[in-house]
Order: structure tokens, then sequence, then C-alpha cells
């Protein structure tokens, strides 16, 4: 938070960079350019000439934030409809990895395409009743996951807490229960394996225990009188499993899940997954969450930039253009971007280079002040 180059000043209050440049020059300063970088203290004397108040938060360029100002603001006129975003949480061998296998098999998408299914962390289906999209995340546990939850940047919009009959709630069920409670995120329940008992009755009973011990974990479901919608299924039989996905529909709309698509907004989203692959170099999965992707699209992300050179959904799929809550797998990477980071669409390949090299320098200026700072203590501590 300490320097600002010229033309980041120009443009913070809103000044020709030429102006500001002849400005600084007559005030006493040699060699201005617009690549000039000043320290926090010129700024203020800068500013008080041109009787500008500097708020706290004006400078604080951080590594976190330098790409910020790439994105747009949003216009309420482009905001449409978007699928939820799901993710499915719970205990050990309850039945997660079954339930999102059971889906992807099922997914009209992908028996339209008849592709062979490659696991990119990600994937859509669409419910076969009411023709809707839902995304749902894979291993919600990963780091990928970890990272965006400690940023606070929540890209699941619904988590299907997934409690096996036989089992009920168990600790990290509980464990699950505290995070979606945390991230603000809905909740659906599924209480799956309902295959194992046969016999009616006992199955209520089964059921009517383990509603029992929601409600007790302050769960309010939807038959005690909350809204909290529970679904019965079996991810081996595929009984219901229609029931929870039109459950996700419809508490979908309800939240009313919108975002700017088009391309009158920058697109931006989330990396998924990255990895090197032989045939192709980098790849990574990145699940949009506004604006619309194209091949040939500039993003950049962390350290890194891609030129969209191919995007392909989960069955292998290419595509053209993509929108908020598709996962999509792209090339063209210059280096892999890291899981959880953050993607940004801008203008130019320059533009991206000019950003990156930004935000490198910013991360050098932070741990320079920090090591100033260390210096400055240790002083202060043996005088
Ligand atoms: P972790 O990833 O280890 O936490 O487990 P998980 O929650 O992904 O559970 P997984 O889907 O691997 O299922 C655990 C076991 O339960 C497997 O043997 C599944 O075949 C079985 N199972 C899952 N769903 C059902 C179901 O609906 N009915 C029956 N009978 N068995 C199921
Ligand atoms: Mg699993």
């Amino acid at each position: 938070p300490n320097y600002i180059s010229v033309s980041d000043l120009a443009n913070m209050i809103n000044l020709k960079i030429e102006k500001l440049t002849r400005d600084l020059t007559k005030m006493g300063f040699a060699n201005v350019t617009h690549n000039y970088i000043l320290s926090k203290e010129y700024v203020e004397l800068i500013l008080m000439n041109y009787n500008y108040q500097l708020g706290d938060h004006a400078l604080a360029v951080t590594p976190e934030n330098v790409y910020d100002e790439l994105r747009s603001p949003v216009n309420p006129k482009n905001l449409a409809r978007r699928p939820p975003i799901v993710t499915i949480m719970g205990h050990v061998d309850h039945g997660k990895t079954t339930i999102l296998d059971y889906l992807r098999k099922t997914s009209i998408v992908s028996q339209e395409h008849g592709g062979i299914t490659q696991h990119i962390g990600a994937f859509q289906v669409e419910t076969p009743v009411s023709k809707r999209k839902i995304t749902f995340l894979d291993t919600p546990g990963h780091a990928a996951f970890l990272k965006m939850r400690e940023r606070g940047a929540n890209v699941t919009d619904i988590v299907v807490l997934v409690v096996s009959m036989d089992d009920s709630l168990m600790p990290q069920t509980l464990e699950a229960l505290k995070h979606a409670r945390k991230a603000g995120s809905q909740m659906i329940v599924a209480i799956t394996k309902i295959d194992r008992i046969s016999n009616v009755k006992e199955r209520e009973k089964a059921i009517e225990k383990v509603s029992i011990d929601l409600m007790n974990n302050e769960v309010p479901i939807e038959r005690m009188g909350g809204d909290v919608q529970v679904v019965t299924i079996s991810a081996r039989t595929g009984e219901n499993m229609n029931l929870l996905e039109e459950s996700i529909v419809a508490l979908s709309d309800i939240m009313d899940l919108k975002a700017e698509r088009g391309s009158n907004a920058v697109a931006e989203g989330f990396v998924i997954e990255s990895e090197v692959k032989k045939s192709v170099g980098n790849v990574s999965t990145v699940l949009i969450t506004k604006g619309l992707l194209r091949k040939g699209s500039i993003l950049i992300c962390g350290n890194t930039y891609c030129k969209v050179r191919s995007m392909s959904s989960e069955q292998r799929v290419s595509l053209a253009e993509a929108g908020p809550s598709t996962p999509v797998e792209i090339t063209g990477w210059k280096n892999l971007p890291a899981a959880g980071d953050e993607v940004i669409q801008v203008k130019s390949e320059a533009i991206a280079k000019k950003y990156v090299a930004k935000k490198m320098a910013v991360i050098q200026t932070a741990k320079e002040s920090k090591n100033v700072e260390r210096i400055n203590e240790q002083r202060a501590s043996e005088a």
C-alpha cells in the first residue's frame, strides 16, 4: 500500500496523465513518466496540492486486489437466470460419490453427446422433467474450495447434505452443517441408501430417526415447519433421484439466482482444477460466474494468463461460448494457474501481461515493506 505509479494516481484522481506529469515536474520531480513510482508520503503531498482527501483505502493496492479494477460494474440490465452451483457434503462413506456418479451417468447432457465422461471437478446436468441445468462441484473438501472459502468467495449456492439412513448424523455431517451455515449456503438434506431397508415400516422408522436427529441439531426441516427440504433417495437404485434434482431447481428458483451473461460484462470465474496434460499442455477447469467466455478470450489469473485455445465441456464437447455457472475445460495457459484462484477477462494479451507484471511488483513491494517493517521493529527493540 506504499507505492503507486503516476498513471494509476492520475486514474485515481481523474486527471490526465500528461497534466499530472507536468504538474509533478513543476513540483520538482525529475524525469517523470507514467511509470514513475511515487511513495505514499509524496502522494499525500501531491494530493494536498490538488486539495484531495486521501481515503484510508485509496492506496491500498494489495496482491489480492490488483486485478479488481479490471472487473466491470454490474449492469442490472444484463442479469439473467443462471443454474445453481451445488456441492454435496456429508460423512465419510455416506454416499456422496455414488450420488455424483449416478447424476453424471443419467445426465441428459452426457447421453445426448454420448461422450466418455472425464472427471473435471465440476459438471452440469439437465433435469429430466423441467429441463433445467444444475452445476455440481466435485469433492468440496479439496484445496480449491478451502482456498475460496478462506477468501470468503463462496461459489456454492446450495449444499446437499447427505445422510446415510442407517448411520444418521455423524461427526463429519455436523462439520458439513457448520461449513454450510458459515458460508451462508442454502441446504437440502438427502437421506440416502433407503434401498437398504425394504420393509416400509422399518424404513419409515429409520427416516424418522434421522429427521429427529436433524431437528436436534437445529436443522429446520420442512416437515417440522422449517424451510429445509428433505428428500429420501437411493443412489444405487436411482429411487427419488429426480426428486433431489427437482428440489434443487425449486430452491434455486426461490433464491432467484442471477448473473450477468453476454459479452457486455467482463467474464469472471474460478479455477477448480488444473494440470499439465501431455498432449495439450496446461489445462484448467474454470467455473464461470459472470459474462461470456469464447475461444480466443484472454484471461488473467494469479501470475499467469491464457488466450483460450480450446474450451470444452466435461463430455469433451467443444464449446464456442460458455456463460455463468458453466464449468469448462480450457487450454492455452502460459503457466499453470492455481486451483481456487480467480479468473478475470481482459481485452488483450498486452493488458494481461501488464497486470501480471503489476501484480508481481505489488507482491515484491509488499515483501520489501514487510522487511523494512521488520528491520525497524528490530532496531526499535534493540534501542
Ligand atoms: P467418501 O468419499 O469416502 O467420504 O465416501 P462417499 O460419501 O463418497 O461414499 P460412497 O459414495 O463412496 O459410498 C460408500 C459406500 O456406500 C459404497 O460401498 C457405496 O456403494 C455405498 N452406497 C452409496 N450409496 C448407496 C445407496 O444409495 N444404497 C446402497 N445400498 N449403498 C450405497
Ligand atoms: Mg467419495
